[in-house]
């Protein structure tokens, strides 16, 4: 159902949630399925409890209809997946990839190189730097071939960034006993085992400044850095632990600057995915209802980004009900989109209502260089040759290669063209819609694709002209 008057589906969602009456017209439409209409993810975790059986019944029901996709909360990580040295263990990662291929949903797989959740044995070797390397690299390969084709996207490295001031974590076993280079690394063997995978690095505090003190200020120094030295990285994943203003006052992160660092991204062709929202107040404060409505707001505010951005397209939150938050831990609550029994809270209307109104801006098929959709990978990325560092253990040993496309499409009326061609006048031509499914592919001799017989929609499209080749999104109207 979409409102025939965009200006009615505010009026009427507003005066919804000013009621307190809570989702009252999503019967038949849901975020997945808006979601997946604006051409995004849209996605939550499925809790450690799920794994064990332990959560009720219309839990996963919410689940699969709300969301297209899904990580697991802790079953991916080193610990759960080689607890003993070289004996890996992939039940309840296995579990939630057939849900996910039951449901349709894309697998984004967390984490592989962080410096927390590591098993203790791996501790025993934190003075013995060849063992460590070969360590994180037999990991990285076994985890990563286990779920080739499967999982969609890596957080490579997770959280690798100090707090206090822009340089790297010093408290990790990683970082003390390889040295930063275990960072570009692991990004080099991951791209190796599955060259089709994205690949993010994800980390909190991100919202706070692009600034060369903040953490995504040196972050996007670091992305420079590996963008020009050919390392694959294709995503920064912020993972958007918030608070609610009023009860921390001395919070400083911001959804501008978050855009911010998106639009800084966008110039690097890397992606910006909000991968852990959640928008918490202090514990033991009372909330309100209107503290409810405004953190409803924030959530909409961090979702126009994705929205919004051309290379932004995932929007998961770490969690589904208030009742299983690993926030208390933070000393926060409620900051999820469902309440304690599992209905739905201001913040899931708000959500909702943004994505039923939502219009795309009308310049959207040019603006859209970026490669959006990620159901079809980006293949400009997977033709580098990486060496494995190792051998010498210095990011200096890492090829320079990045051969970036320059080839790019637009789409006005019913014609797609392809620019950036050169000499090269024949484009192989594939689309794709936004489920990754091939719609039709064609050879295109003068740069030009007649789309007429195509339904209107957003779909993704590859282009691969010799050597050059770009994937990217396109609304055909
Ligand atoms: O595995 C043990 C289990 O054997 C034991 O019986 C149980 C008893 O408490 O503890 C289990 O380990 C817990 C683990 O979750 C699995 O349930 C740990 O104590 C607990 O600390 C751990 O917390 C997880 C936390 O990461 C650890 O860092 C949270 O569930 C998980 O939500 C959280 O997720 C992280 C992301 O991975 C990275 N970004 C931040 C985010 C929130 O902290």
């Amino acid at each position: 159902m979409r409102f025939k008057n965009p200006i009615m589906g505010v009026v009427l969602g507003t005066a919804l949630l000013g009621a307190g009456i809570s989702n009252a017209f999503a019967a038949d439409e849901t975020l997945r399925s808006l979601a997946e209409k604006n051409g995004i993810y849209i996605g939550a975790i499925l809790n450690s409890q799920w794994f064990s059986g332990g959560l009720p019944a219309n839990y996963e029901q919410i689940h699969k209809a709300q969301f297209n996709i899904v990580v697991a909360e802790n079953e991916m990580k080193f610990d759960a997946t080689e607890p003993q040295e070289g004996r890996f263990s992939y039940g309840n990662g296995d579990k939630m990839v057939k849900y996910a291929q039951q449901n349709g949903m894309r697998v984004r797989g967390h984490a592989l190189a962080w410096h927390s959740q590591v098993p203790g044995w791996v501790n025993n070797y934190r003075n013995d730097k060849q063992k460590l390397l070969k360590v994180l690299k037999n990991h990285i390969q076994n985890v990563v071939s286990h779920w080739k084709g499967k999982v969609a996207e890596w957080d490579v490295v997770n959280e690798a960034i100090s707090n206090n001031e822009p340089m790297w974590r010093s408290q990790s076993v990683w970082y003390q006993g390889i040295g930063p280079e275990f960072i570009d690394s692991a990004f080099v063997w991951t791209h190796a085992v599955d060259p089709d995978a994205e690949l993010c690095y994800n980390d909190y505090n991100l919202e706070q400044g692009i600034n060369s003190k903040a953490k995504a200020g040196f972050l996007l120094e670091q992305v420079k850095r590996w963008v020009k030295n050919g390392i694959p990285i294709h995503c920064v994943g912020s993972q958007t632990h918030v608070e609610d203003t009023t009860t921390d006052k001395h919070f400083i992160g911001s959804p501008d600057s978050l855009r911010s660092l998106a639009k800084e991204l966008a110039k690097l062709n890397v992606k910006l995915k909000i991968t852990e929202l959640d928008i918490g107040f202090k514990s033991g404060v009372n909330v309100s209802k209107k503290d409810l409505e405004r953190q409803g707001e924030t959530f909409r505010q961090y979702l126009d980004i994705i929205l919004e951005e051309p290379n932004a397209d995932t929007y998961l939150i770490w969690g589904v009900s208030d009742k299983w938050s690993w926030l208390s831990g933070l000393n926060r609550q409620k900051g999820l989109i469902y309440d304690d029994n599992l209905k739905p809270k201001p913040a899931f209307d708000s959500i909702l209502v943004r994505l039923q109104n939502f219009e795309p801006p009308q310049d959207t098929t040019k603006k859209d260089t970026t490669a959006k959709d990620t159901t079809v990978k980006d293949t400009t990325k997977k033709d580098t040759t990486v060496k494995d560092t190792t051998k010498k253990d210095t990011t200096e040993a890492i090829a320079k290669i990045a051969s970036r496309a320059t080839v790019s499409a637009y789409v006005a009326g019913r014609t797609l063209f392809v620019t950036g061609l050169g000499l090269k006048t024949t484009a192989k031509v594939d689309l794709f819609d936004m489920q990754g499914r091939p719609v039709f592919s064609t050879q295109s001799e003068n740069g030009m694709v007649d789309l007429k017989n195509i339904s209107e929609g957003y779909y993704v499209v590859r282009i691969t002209a010799g050597s050059a080749k770009t994937v990217q999104r396109v609304n055909i109207k």
